[in-house]
């Protein structure tokens, strides 16, 4: 699959080479440009290239990897998107880590109310960065959580997961789901491993 990736820091980075794994194409990209990544080519295999964030924007699935107060900002440069993948990895803290209320709406249904016509996919945010990449030491696979409101959605992000390591739980829509993996909802910093199928 084509990957889109905007943020290229901690968790950008990783996400980039965790789909790398896999037959997936990743476009990745960061404020400050495509131009400032190429420094960092040797941390990347082949399939990973470097694009703007407009660019990155237009693939079919896109991980918005950036803090969460500018996600809505970067996420409204596209005006429709035409039903694609958004998975929103964000947390909702500040610069100096205080957090982010936006009660009644989960966070990542304020990141769905900005990209506009995607189906959106919360993921990832409960894992610290070092466990993103689905490997684990011996057997089993990475607990996954994952939360969204479209069931095809949730399918595809589960089929293309599962072959990285993942083992993808399903917890429902981005309101009820959303809110236990969320930071304060419980699931934040988890990182389980499931050793049978
Ligand atoms: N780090 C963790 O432990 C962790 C775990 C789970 C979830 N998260 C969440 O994942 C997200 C990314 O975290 P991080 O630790 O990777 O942050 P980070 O290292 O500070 O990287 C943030 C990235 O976002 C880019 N960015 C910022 N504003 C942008 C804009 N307007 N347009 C395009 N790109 C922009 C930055 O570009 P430049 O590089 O050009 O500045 C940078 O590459 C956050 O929402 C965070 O809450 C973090």
């Amino acid at each position: 699959m084509e990957i889109g990736i905007i943020g290229a820091g901690t968790v950008g980075t990783v996400l980039a080479q965790t789909f790398a794994r896999g037959e997936n194409q990743i476009k990745l990209s960061r404020h400050s440009g495509a131009a400032s990544l190429a420094p960092r080519r040797a941390e990347f295999a082949t399939n990973v290239t470097f694009v703007e964030v407009a660019e990155a924007l237009q693939q079919p699935m896109v991980i918005i990897a950036v803090p969460f107060e500018q996600a809505p900002a970067v996420l409204r440069q596209v005006a429709d998107y035409q039903q694609r993948l958004v998975v929103d990895v964000t947390n909702q803290f500040t610069a100096d880590f205080k957090k982010i209320k936006t009660a009644p709406l989960t966070g990542s249904e304020v990141i769905a109310a900005a990209a506009t016509n995607a189906r959106v996919i919360k993921a990832f945010n409960t894992l610290p960065p070092e466990f993103m990449t689905g490997q684990v030491n011996g057997d089993g696979r990475r607990v996954l959580f994952y939360a969204g409101d479209d069931v095809a959605a949730k399918k595809e992000f589960a089929v293309l997961v599962r072959p990285l390591n993942f083992r993808p739980v399903n917890l429902g829509k981005l309101r009820h789901g959303g809110s236990v993996m969320q930071v304060g909802g419980g699931l934040g910093n988890t990182h389980f491993v499931q050793i049978e199928e």
